[in-house]
């Protein structure tokens, strides 16, 4: 089990400020953040960034990843491609809860033209202070699991 305190952040273009206000709201709860970007406004491609943050999770550097696009969506799909990593999108807080504790999310995505600042913030914080419950949630998270083979 990774035990550490890292958290990687990424996002595409339409959602950098969004994702750099998080990444400092982040750091004042304790964790180390990995802000892999972009920094730039350039328009880019969210696959490669979903993917990119995807893989800091899965090979234990990062314990939890959060990811942003305009919507959340693309770059959650993508992220959901790389084995292990359980990402699900989240615009209020009771879904962002309940990926923890129910499906032991990994990764959290959050749409930046879909909410705004103070809902993401909320949204965050929902997210990383709730703990996987296990038990019969474990048993169905071993269910996802096996569709990957
Ligand atoms: C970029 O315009 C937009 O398509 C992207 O941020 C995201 O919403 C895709 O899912």
């Amino acid at each position: 089990m990774t035990t550490n305190n890292r958290i990687v952040l990424s996002s595409d273009h339409a959602a950098i400020g969004l994702r750099q206000t998080l990444a400092a709201h982040i750091m004042t709860l304790g964790w180390e953040v990995v802000d892999i970007g972009p920094t730039t406004p350039e328009s880019t491609h969210y696959p490669k960034h979903g993917e990119a943050a995807a893989q800091r999770v899965v090979s234990g550097e990062c314990r939890l990843g959060i990811v942003l696009c305009g919507t959340g969506q693309g770059i959650m799909m993508a992220a959901n491609k790389v084995k292990g990593i359980r990402c699900g999108v989240c615009s209020d807080t009771f879904s962002a809860r309940m990926i923890r504790q129910h499906n032991d999310a990994n990764m959290l995505s959050i749409g930046a033209r879909v909410v705004g600042e103070g809902v993401a913030l909320d949204i965050v914080d929902a997210f990383l202070s709730a703990e996987f419950e296990g038990g019969r949630h474990g048993t169905r998270v071993d269910m996802i699991t096996a569709l990957e083979e």
